[in-house]
């Protein structure tokens, strides 16, 4: 390299917390790269480390004070052979704590908040102490590059595209309308232009994000207004796209039009992540949830009558102030009936400036404990009970990568299991049809149909190998 060319720089970033925060990375990574940075896998190569945080429960910010420590020590040594390293917090820590961040670790360079990353190369040029977690008033988005498709290449073969930021449900544990701010849906011709260029990239597969994914709405290209159910058909007629799925979602906000999606459109994928909460009234009115237990099982029936084989899952808070057994015990039940694919199941965190926060009926940590095992196991009963429902069925799959063991493909199935199998390569990117044969700890092992039984995607590439 010669004197005069400045060595290329390396920008390493972790994401914690929620899937909007891996999309988020993609496009600092993306803002980041006409300033001359390349992503780096190895924080200690890099140049700039990004923590891109979340502030859901106090794990998650927890988890950001201690890497910073760890980070500190490296710091120091590189100082010691002569190199720098610059260090920015992001995410939601970041817009919930910023100015705390900067006092209690010096080693913090500049704190950016998620409405703020296309403003990230001039806080890098102010240097140290810059904090920005002002919600503008223009739209991010707007700012921000659109993902070349080098990048959506080596992202694979599904994607991430947010649709929507922010939520207005003020539900009272949750940090979310604070960090992230008001709700905001993202115009249609953006979302078409991104979904196309990653459709061009090779994407088979996009999962919308938001917050509040299903209360997105926006004008159409007809001119009405749209609601999830109408983008989500207007995506899936982008040739190469063949997958769809959205996350996360509020039963208040499932409306006709998006249940009607799921019986009409092949491209919508059976699953619906749909947080409950508790099954108690009393607990979900506390909540500020809008939503009854028993509204909630009338929206799953329809949803299945709609698409029968719909995988369900959901998000439970366990040990909410003022949870009785039997308020837990109606959520228990409530998990019984229902019958989910999966579900997340954590312990009530108090989250400071929240309305739940202030409440003096605490749950104990025991008792928390001891309701988070009995819900976990219940939960994970019936994931097994979904899994050994798969054996012997053919699915189609999107191979996505290679296995863990040579000559092994992995992919998900429409339910989005893991599924591998013994195939070529070649296949990844493609949907084959697969028979499952079996459930291994987290994946279900599958065999490859013959080619007279392939999808036109996929037959000839078996046919090559064969
Ligand atoms: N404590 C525990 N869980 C929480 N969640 C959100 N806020 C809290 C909190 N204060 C959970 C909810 C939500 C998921 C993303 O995180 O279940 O759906
Ligand atoms: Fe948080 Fe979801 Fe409630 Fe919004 S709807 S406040 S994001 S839990």
């Amino acid at each position: 390299m010669s004197a005069t060319t400045p060595p290329p720089r390396r920008v390493f970033i972790k994401s914690y917390g929620c899937q909007m925060n891996v999309y988020d990375a993609g496009r600092m990574a993306d803002v980041l790269a006409p300033e001359g940075y390349a992503e780096t896998d190895s924080m200690e190569n890099a140049d700039l480390v990004i923590l891109n945080t979340c502030h859901i429960r106090e794990k998650a910010s927890e988890k950001v004070y201690s890497e910073l420590g760890r980070i500190r020590a490296l710091k120091r040594d590189k100082a010691a052979v002569g190199q720098t390293m610059q260090v920015a917090v992001a995410g939601c820590v970041a817009q919930a704590e910023g100015g705390e961040i900067m006092r209690r670790e010096p080693i913090v360079d500049l704190v950016v908040g998620p409405q703020a990353y296309h403003r990230l190369p001039a806080l890098l040029r102010q240097g140290r102490g810059a904090v920005d977690t002002d919600f503008p008033i223009e739209d991010k988005f707007g700012h921000l590059p659109m993902a070349s498709r080098e990048k959506a290449r080596a992202r694979g073969v599904s994607a991430f595209l947010t649709v929507q930021e922010g939520c207005d449900k003020f539900c009272t544990f949750c940090v979310v309308p604070y960090t992230r701010g008001a709700e905001v849906s993202r115009p249609v011709s953006r979302i078409i232009a991104e979904a196309e260029e990653l459709a061009k990239a090779g994407i088979r597969e996009i999962t919308l994000l938001g917050q509040n994914v299903n209360a997105w709405h926006g004008s159409g290209e007809n001119g009405a207004q749209w609601t999830l159910g109408q983008l989500m058909r207007r995506i899936a007629a982008i040739a190469g796209i063949d997958r769809i799925r959205y996350s996360t979602s509020h039963p208040a906000d499932m409306d006709d039009a998006l249940i009607a999606m799921h019986r009409d459109l092949k491209e919508a994928m059976p699953s619906l992540h749909l947080p409950v909460q508790s099954g108690s009234d009393r607990i979900l009115k506390a909540m500020n949830r809008k939503h009854t237990a028993a509204q909630y099982r009338a929206l799953i029936a329809r949803v299945r009558e709609a698409r029968p084989d719909i995988a369900l899952t959901s998000d439970f808070i366990i040990g909410f102030p003022g949870e009785t057994d039997a308020d837990f015990e109606a959520t228990m039940q409530l998990v019984r009936d229902i019958g989910f694919a999966s579900g997340y199941s954590f312990k009530y965190s108090e989250r400071p400036g929240t309305p739940a926060a202030e409440k003096k009926n605490q749950v104990p940590e025991f008792v928390k404990t001891v309701r988070l095992a009995a819900i976990q196991a219940l939960i994970l009963e019936q994931q097994t009970a979904f899994n050994l429902a798969a054996v012997g069925q053919i699915v189609d799959v999107l191979f996505e990568k290679a296995g863990r063991n040579s000559g092994q493909i992995g992919g998900k199935s429409p339910h989005m299991q893991a599924v591998h199998v013994d195939g070529p390569a070649s296949l990844i990117g493609h949907i084959a049809r697969v028979k499952i044969i079996g459930v291994a700890s987290n994946s279900l092992a599958g065999a490859l149909l013959p080619v007279d039984y392939q999808t036109a995607d996929s037959n000839t590439l078996i046919e090559s190998v064969a």
